[in-house]
């Protein structure tokens, strides 16, 4: 069969390089895809938000299954689009994709069934909001409602804070229509969690748990980013954790949707925050996490595609997800700067040695020959061990062998 995966970033990398292992699948094409996606399928140059052209493209092509890796086509409708012509496509349509697209959505949601979350209040009007704050204890989230790129939440540490996300938010549009709706919330302390699971509509089946490093620097110390690091599986949720979110958290998802008429069929990624036995959803995404997939597709023995046909099919319930039993470790070498400002440009060096395990390309791109960096995160090494360590070293073996101008990474990616 023929896929098309639509993204750019080690996410699409690795989801390409595993249906690349599927004896089902013959032709791969990626739409823009990264110098990464380039040796192992055919990079369209095509964005991830033209949908006319990726269904024409779809169409001419004769494509059999579209894997939608980033939010933004699916929030834009994308499913509906390829569904309206015929065409087979993995993720949520555009009303179930405001799980991501809508915070406000989402919130209104998890309080209807019952789903452990943080306190909230929505508004819609800069005067309200800012009169609202006093309702809560400091320090304070505020969030904007609709997507900003992964920096529309701002921890306002007393009432100055919280006006200025709010005046950003609500009078100056830092984030455009999805400043908006703001919704604030009581901070939750403890530690995060992310679950992604397969959902067909009746069925929730989750992966095994990824742990991610958020912040910039070791030790958890700097800015928030889209993620420095990863392992698999996370020793931070055993059995008895897991069956409880599949109770709690897990279950009542499906109730919800199937009450309120949603037809969710794809990804659904689950961020959580615990502390002692307290577990409240954060946020949900409607696709896989990245880095999270850099170290859960590398373990997971099923073929993708049967996956996704099962879901298509609504036949998840009959599926059994079967994992590696190896520790897998992904450190994201990021541009100097990143998550603030950063060069682009950069050329790469040393690709060719690190042969532990996978390199993915997150930003990266091919001009004459060479590898040059192309975003704020670049490459993202994983490699596979009989226990954690054992991946983590071969992981920063690789790590060693590469280098770029003012490339950094963290030092210390699943250290217990
Ligand atoms: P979200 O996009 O809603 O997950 O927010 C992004 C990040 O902000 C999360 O990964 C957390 O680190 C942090 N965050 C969001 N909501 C809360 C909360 N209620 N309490 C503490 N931290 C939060
Ligand atoms: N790593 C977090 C995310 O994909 O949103």
């Amino acid at each position: 069969m023929k896929v098309l995966v639509i993204g750019s970033g080690g996410r699409e990398h690795a989801i390409t390089q595993k249906i690349s292992e599927s004896p089902r699948v013959d032709k791969i094409f990626v739409a823009p895809g990264n110098a990464g996606t380039s040796q192992i399928a055919e990079n369209i140059n095509i964005r991830v938000d033209d949908i006319p052209m990726l269904v024409a493209f779809a169409q001419k092509e004769a494509i059999d299954w579209t894997i939608v890796g980033p939010e933004l086509p699916l929030v834009l409708g994308i499913v509906d689009a390829f569904e309206n012509e015929g065409l087979k496509i993995l993720g949520p349509n555009a009303r179930a994709a405001q799980f991501e697209g809508s915070k406000a959505f989402t919130k209104a949601f998890l309080k209807k069934y019952e789903i452990p979350t943080a306190a909230y209040e929505e508004y819609t009007s800069l005067e309200a909001a800012k009169a609202g704050c006093a309702h809560f204890d400091y320090p304070l989230v505020v969030k904007a409602d609709g997507l900003a790129a992964g920096k529309g939440v701002v921890i306002a540490q007393n009432e100055a804070e919280a006006f200025e996300a709010l005046d950003d938010m609500m009078a100056h549009k830092h984030f455009g229509d999805a400043g908006e709706v703001v919704v604030l919330e009581a901070f939750l302390r403890g530690y995060e969690a992310s679950i992604l699971c397969f959902v067909d509509g009746e069925t929730i089946l989750p992966m095994q748990a990824a742990q991610d490093h958020k912040k910039a620097f070791d030790g958890d110390l700097g800015l928030n980013t889209g993620g420095m690091g990863t392992y698999s599986p996370s020793l931070k949720i055993d059995d008895a954790m897991m069956a409880r979110i599949q109770t709690e958290i897990l279950n009542p998802f499906i109730t919800g949707i199937k009450e309120e008429g949603i037809d969710f069929k794809g990804i659904l990624f689950v961020g959580l925050m615990i502390e002692g036995d307290d577990i409240n959803v954060l946020e949900y995404n409607v696709r896989l996490g990245d880095p999270e997939t850099e170290v859960t597709l590398p373990r997971l023995k099923n073929d993708l595609m049967d996956i996704i046909e099962a879901i298509d099919q609504q036949r998840l319930n009959e599926v059994t997800l079967e994992w590696s039993e190896e520790h897998a470790v992904c450190v994201i070498l990021a541009s100097g700067g990143y998550p603030e400002s950063y060069e682009k440009g950069k050329v790469i060096t040393g690709l060719d040695k690190a042969l532990n395990g996978y390199v993915f390309h997150c930003g990266t791109k091919m001009v004459d020959g060479q590898v040059l960096t192309n975003g704020g995160r670049v490459l993202g090494v994983t490699a596979l061990g009989e226990t954690l360590e054992v991946a983590r070293q071969l992981a920063y073996e690789d790590v060693e062998k590469i280098t770029f101008e003012g490339m950094f990474c963290r030092t210390d990616i699943g250290v217990k």
